[in-house]
Order: C-alpha cells, then structure tokens, then sequence
C-alpha cells in the first residue's frame, strides 16, 4: 500500500490489480484508515485516470451483491438518483408519476446527514411506513405499486459505506471521482435499466459550481456507459431550498399535494417536469410520448394512487397523504419576519439546511434521532417584495433542539434588499 499511495501521490497511473488490492484490502481490514486515507487525498489533489474510475468503481461494485432488478421484475425500471439537496422531495414526485406511466421504479435510497435531507427520513414520518423490508417484498411491492422505496441493504456496495465514512471524516469527499465511482458503484449493483441523476450545484450542493455539475454528471455519464447502462445528468439550481417546505413530514405534504394537484411552487413544477420527462425517455419513450404520459398521470391522478399504493403496502398510514396532521402536529412555532421592507434577492440553501437541522429535521451525526415534525415552511421566496414584519418562513419543531440557532441561521439565509 505504501507503494501505491507513493505512486498514486506522483501522479502515475495505478492498474486494474493495484486499484483491486486497495478497494478489497481496505473494505476487508487489510489496510488501515490511515493509508486509506491518504490514498483518498492523493486522489483528491490528482484525480484519476478514465481506466482508474472504472476499475476503483469496479472493485467496489463486486464487495456486496449485484442485483438484477430488470430480471427479477421482468419490465424496464428506472432509478434516480439526486446528489443531494435542501427541500429536495422529488423522488416522492416523480417516482409515482413515472410509475403511473408504466416504468418500474424500484428505489434504494440512503438517510440524510448534514444540512440534506434523505428520502428514507422524509417516508419515515408517516407513521407505520417501513423501508426496512425484505428484498422478497420489495419486488412485491414494486410490481403491485410501480415503485417502492428501500432502505440500502448492508450487502450493497459494502466498499463505499466504509469508504465514504472516511471520506466523511478527513475532507476528501468533494472529489469528482470519488462521488462519482461512489454514486455509480450504488447505482449501477442494482441493475436498473435506466439511471436518472439530478446533480445539484450551488451552496447547498456539494459542487457548488455549475461547472463541477458539469464534469460530475457527464463522469458519471460516461461510467454508465462503459456498462452499457443509460444514464442521463439533470442539472438543477440549488442555491435556494426546492419548493415551499424543509423538513421529513412537511416535504412529504408538499409532495402529496403537488401529485393532488393542490400545490405547486414553479420551481418543483419545473424540475418534476425534467426529471420526469428524462427517466421516462431513459425507459425508451420519445420526449412526446414522455411529456403526454406525465401530464396524464397527474391529471387522472394516478400518479398520486401509485403513491397510496406504495405507502399502505408499506405499512404506513396512507390517510396522512391527504390529511397531513396525521403525522403529528410540532408543538412549538416560531414567525421568521422581515427586518425591513425590500425584495428577497436570497435565501441560501445551505443555511436554510443547517437551520431546519437545529429544529431537528436533520442529522449533525449519523445516531441523532430525527423529529419528523421539524422543519421550516417558505411563505416567500427570492424575487418577492416583503414589508418589514412581514412573515417569511415559519418554523417548526416538536423538540426545540436549538430554536434560537435556526433563527439566526434564517437570518444569514435570506437577504432583502431595500433597492
Ligand atoms: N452521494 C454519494 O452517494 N456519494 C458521494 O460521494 C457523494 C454524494
């Protein structure tokens, strides 16, 4: 290992069975944190080569268990996948309006750390909802529903669950390689025909350029491609949060009402539109046929009955779809209110992120217990007049881990200016 670091380091190009002894030695013990870690930072500082990301993405896959979902299912199935965002509740969106469509869903996502939320998280704060489920059932429930969501099984891809804690933890996570071969070794163990990513740039991103959106997407792209697998890069803003809401049962509201029809922010409306249209062409509909078909599926509202279908045989309470005090009321509130009167010109994600994290919609580490009932709800956004006391935002939490904090994280968050 000590060679390889040393030859990683100079920048010269490692081979198939060096890159395999790193990923097994140190998925399976044999080599420390340490000279992992310092591995990952010579990657960080000279990326890798095109035959390095596929072998490193290789060598990962093969530690766990590779699925064949497409087999097992006997119909095409699309995943989606977004790198991760603030408000983000579009797996609930556009996995029923693409199952509605006829295209297999079948999802198996992670939970959410820092200021991004996970759909695991969000499915959770319906009571009863279970992600835990057997692989037998989750094939069930895919073929009766359309789609189904799953927590990540410990087989798959164990490589990456150890390596990206270490990453975690010594400042190599934002490396296009990396969350690349991390994000396509996930992707690619579950054999889905279709691969849909919604790569987020931005402040509350981890690219925070669009043009490091860029090169990750077309990475992950051209990965996809050398397994012949199709896969397509959205790029989407996320230098404010998606939509009206931030928090587990709050986004899972919006996301009901969104497929009633009830609600709509132009930016959810927007981006359900373009990752929608992109898995349904992903499953072999022309752009036409994609568009048609979404907008049917919403407005016979079957979008919304695949979602009843996936959440009560999941074992969750599916009147809290169109009764949303069902997943519990927040005990405290508290008003964000205008400073001065002007026009919103911004309302960072990141902070808006952190901020619903201290009400305890997130996780600061991986044991914290998330109150599902916390979170902020967005009555204006970028590009709105306010008056000074005017309402803003209200927010929400049941535990009042840190109100003061949240508020004053709001207030960093958001910009008016008097001009
Ligand atoms: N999401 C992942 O799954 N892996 C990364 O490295 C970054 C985001």
């Amino acid at each position: 290992m000590y060679t390889l670091i040393t030859k990683k380091r100079r920048g010269e190009e490692l081979t198939h069975e060096e890159i395999d002894f790193i990923v097994r030695g140190y998925t399976f013990g044999e080599i420390s944190d340490a000279q992992m870690a310092a591995f990952l930072m010579a990657v960080c500082f000279n990326g890798m080569t095109e035959e390095e990301l596929v072998q490193f993405t290789d060598s990962m896959i093969i530690t766990g268990k590779v699925y064949t979902l497409h087999d097992e299912l006997d119909g095409v199935c699309v995943d989606k996948h977004s790198t991760g965002g603030v408000g983000d509740k579009m797996t609930l969106i556009d996995g029923p309006i693409v199952a509605a469509c006829g295209v297999y869903v079948p999802k198996m996502s992670g939970r959410g750390l820092g200021h991004t939320g996970g759909t695991i998280d969000k499915l959770h704060a319906i009571p009863g909802f279970v992600t835990d489920i057997s692989h037998e059932e989750f094939i069930r429930t895919v073929r009766s529903a359309g789609l189904a969501v799953m927590s990540q099984t410990d087989d798959l891809v164990p490589a990456d669950r150890k390596i990206y804690a270490l990453r975690d933890n010594t400042a190599t996570v934002e490396s296009i390689p990396l969350i690349a071969s991390s994000i396509m070794s996930k992707k690619l163990a579950t054999g889905a025909d279709g691969i849909v990513l919604d790569v987020k740039y931005g402040n509350g991103a981890f690219m925070k350029d669009i043009g490091d959106a860029e090169k990750l997407g077309d990475t992950c792209v051209s990965l996809a491609g050398r397994y012949r697998r199709g896969c397509t890069a959205v790029l989407s803003d996320m230098n404010k949060p998606l939509g009206r809401m931030v928090g587990n049962a709050l986004e899972v509201a919006e996301a009901a009402d969104f497929l009633m029809g009830k609600t709509a922010s132009p930016d959810v409306e927007e981006l359900s539109h373009r990752l929608s249209t992109a898995m349904l062409m992903s499953a072999g509909f022309t752009e036409e046929e994609a568009v048609s078909r979404e907008r049917e599926a919403l407005a016979s509202g079957r979008a919304f009955e695949c979602l009843e279908r996936m959440v009560s045989l999941q074992h969750g309470d599916v009147r809290c779809l169109t009764d949303h005090t069902l997943m519990g009321t927040p005990r405290y509130t508290e008003r964000f209110r205008a400073g001065h009167s002007g026009r919103i010109t911004a309302f960072a994600a990141e902070k808006t992120g952190l901020s619903a994290m201290y009400l305890g919609a997130g996780r600061r580490c991986i044991t914290d217990e998330i109150d599902t009932s916390a979170g902020i709800e967005i009555l204006h956004t970028v590009g709105d007049e306010v008056r000074e006391g005017d309402d803003i935002a209200i927010l929400y939490s049941s535990s009042i881990s840190d109100m003061t904090k949240a508020l004053s994280l709001l207030d960093e968050a958001v910009t008016i200016d008097r001009e």
